[in-house]
């Protein structure tokens, strides 16, 4: 406006001063159209760079939120990692360490002196650690320790043979007295030695006679004696230890014995308990000069038998079982009152017995009206209980064969014959002299 001003000479008349006027007055207008034009221009781009810096701006917190969790996750993350290394290490600390040699406390001389023997043999006085507690300083547990030292470093549980735990039936067996044919003044006995004292001991306490200890069941083989004692542990509810005679001879010397001492110890401590003890013949063969170092190996484990089963230890609430069909080579010591008070023959069934075995066995076959299992149990004579049970078996597979709904009693005398006859059992007889 001043260039104009300037520029322009003096205005001369009151048309070029008006005309002066007007120009300019447009040029000023012009001008600030312009300068609102650009004020809005800035506004609007003000506004967008506004609306673009807050969209960022919450994308970044969104960035920040998730940034955080992520630090969060990784710091639970880290310190889990953390303690896994420091187990990972104690652990392979703990499997760095040197090994602990296993003594036996025999002696203890005051609080912190103790006499153990070593695993190896010899005695040795030694200190106990102070995380021991000096109260379970004891003759006779076990402990561990120290490789140099030999100091007690801890108290070890007393433990059994892992044979010892082995024996013991964890399931009661499922077979019941009225799986048992015939026997029935056997299993009145039997009941009566072993149920009632382990169920109702307080008759004998009133009477004042001390329950018997063991019972011995004898007679041929296959005559129900397995399987009458399996009865009986299924019925009382006592923990069932089974042992086979055989398994308590050992290959090394005493193992046997201390397999036995480990049996009735295990066994008084879960009282009340049942042993039984099959094929007791194994061990328990009259003892005769003995020649191998087996024979006698034998015998001391006998020995073990016996003074474990004699009254000289209280055995609670522990009752025993045996089973043979060998009563004849057995030690006259094992049959003594004191040890196995009863006695019990399982003979062969006779007629009655076959009948009723054959009865149990036929208990769970489709059986057709006309069989007359009496028949049978007269063909039958001077067979055991396993043979009945074999011409179920064999009766039943008859069936099967000829595909027909149901066992006939003409399959049952196939079966007989079969079982009995054809199979000539009569000619391996000889098999009882040779171990005799
Ligand atoms: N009295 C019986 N009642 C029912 N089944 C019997 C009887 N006797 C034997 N059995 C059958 O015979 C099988 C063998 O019997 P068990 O094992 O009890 O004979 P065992 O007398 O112990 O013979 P071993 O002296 O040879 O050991 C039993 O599983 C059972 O099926
Ligand atoms: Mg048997």
């Amino acid at each position: 406006m001043s260039d104009i001003l300037h520029k322009s000479t003096e205005p001369q008349t009151p048309e070029e001063l008006y005309r002066l006027y007007r120009t300019l007055t447009e040029q000023l207008r012009e001008q600030l159209g312009q300068i609102e034009n650009d004020k809005h221009e800035f506004e609007v781009q003000m506004t967008e760079r506004v609306g673009n810096l807050e969209s960022r701006n919450l994308e970044l917190r969104e960035q920040l939120r998730q940034t955080e969790a992520d630090k969060r996750y990784i710091e639970t993350q880290k310190i889990r990692y953390e303690r896994d290394v420091r187990k990972l290490k104690s652990e392979s600390e703990q499997l760095r360490s040197p090994p602990l040699i296993i003594g036996t406390i025999t002696d203890i001389v005051d609080s912190t002196r103790v006499i153990v023997r070593s695993s190896a043999g010899p005695r040795f006085m030694v200190r106990s650690s102070p995380s021991v507690n000096a109260d379970d300083l004891k003759p006779g547990v076990r402990c561990t320790l120290n490789q140099q030292s030999l100091a007690i470093v801890e108290l070890l549980p007393n433990s059994f043979d892992a044979q010892v735990y082995g024996m013991e039936l964890v399931d009661s067996p499922i077979e019941t007295y009225a799986d048992i044919g015939g026997l029935q003044d056997q299993i009145n006995e039997i009941r009566e030695a072993v149920e009632l004292p382990l169920r109702r001991p307080e008759l004998f306490k009133r009477i004042g006679i001390e329950p018997p200890k063991g019972v011995l069941l004898h007679g041929p083989p296959g005559t129900g004696k397995t399987l009458l004692a399996k009865a009986v542990a299924h019925e009382t509810n006592a923990h069932f230890m089974r042992v086979v005679g055989s398994e308590l001879v050992q290959k090394y010397i005493g193992e046997g014995a201390r397999l036995v001492r480990e049996l009735f110890d295990l066994a008084k401590k879960k009282a009340p308990t049942i042993i039984f003890i099959d094929e007791i013949d194994a061990v328990g063969a009259s003892r005769s000069e003995a020649n191998t170092s087996g024979d006698r190996e034998v015998q001391r484990t006998l020995m073990q038998l016996l003074a474990g089963m004699d009254g000289f230890e209280n055995r609670g609430d522990v009752k025993i079982i045996g089973a043979t069909n060998r009563i004849d080579i057995l030690d006259k010591a094992l049959l003594r009152p004191g040890r196995f008070d009863r006695i019990i023959e399982i003979p062969l069934p006779n007629i009655d017995g076959r009948l009723s075995i054959l009865k149990v066995h036929s208990r769970t076959l489709a059986i057709a009206d006309d069989v007359n299992l009496t028949e049978i149990a007269q063909l039958t004579e001077g067979r055991n209980g396993a043979d009945l049970y074999a011409i179920c078996m064999e009766a039943g597979m008859f069936a099967i064969r000829k595909e027909s709904q149901s066992i006939t009693q003409e399959n049952f005398r196939a079966a007989v014959t079969k079982v009995i006859f054809d199979f000539n059992r009569g000619s391996l007889d000889v098999e009882g002299e040779m171990f005799a």
